[in-house]
């Protein structure tokens, strides 16, 4: 009865590792891929030219975060027309390759 029980905690760990390593994302790729959303999510001061409105910072935004949110936008759970074009063309290695390149960037309070 206890082999059984820890035999299932190892495999929630060996679960939880791997889905651990699955959520790296590649930054070198990212960093091409993330070209179009920087049209919008400009790291300036994180406003889109024309017509200028206030977009979510996305520089040092957490890689788990960035994958969740992009899902969300593309499954329709969060409805935002723009964001749902975007993230619809998006498989689920290019979302964690670009919020890899995003995390990366750090927060620009720490350069
Ligand atoms: C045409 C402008 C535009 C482009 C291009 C664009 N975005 Fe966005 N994005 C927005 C706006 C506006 C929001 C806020 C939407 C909302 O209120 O839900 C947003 C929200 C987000 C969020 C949620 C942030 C948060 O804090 O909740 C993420 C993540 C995101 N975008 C990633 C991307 C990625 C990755 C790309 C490129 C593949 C991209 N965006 C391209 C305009 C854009």
């Amino acid at each position: 009865m206890r082999s059984r029980i820890v035999a299932i905690i190892f495999a929630c760990i060996t679960l939880i590792l791997s889905f651990a390593a699955r959520a790296d994302g590649d930054i070198a790729k990212g960093k091409v891929l993330s070209q179009t959303c920087l049209g919008c999510h400009g790291i300036a001061d994180y406003t889109n030219v024309y017509p200028t409105y206030r977009v979510p910072k996305l520089a040092g935004q957490n890689a788990a975060y960035i994958v969740h949110a992009l899902q969300e936008y593309k499954s329709g759970a969060r409805s935002h027309q723009t964001m749902h074009a975007q993230a619809s063309s998006l498989s689920l290695q290019q979302m964690q390759d670009i919020a890899a390149y995003f995390q990366s960037l750090g927060s620009p309070g720490q350069h």
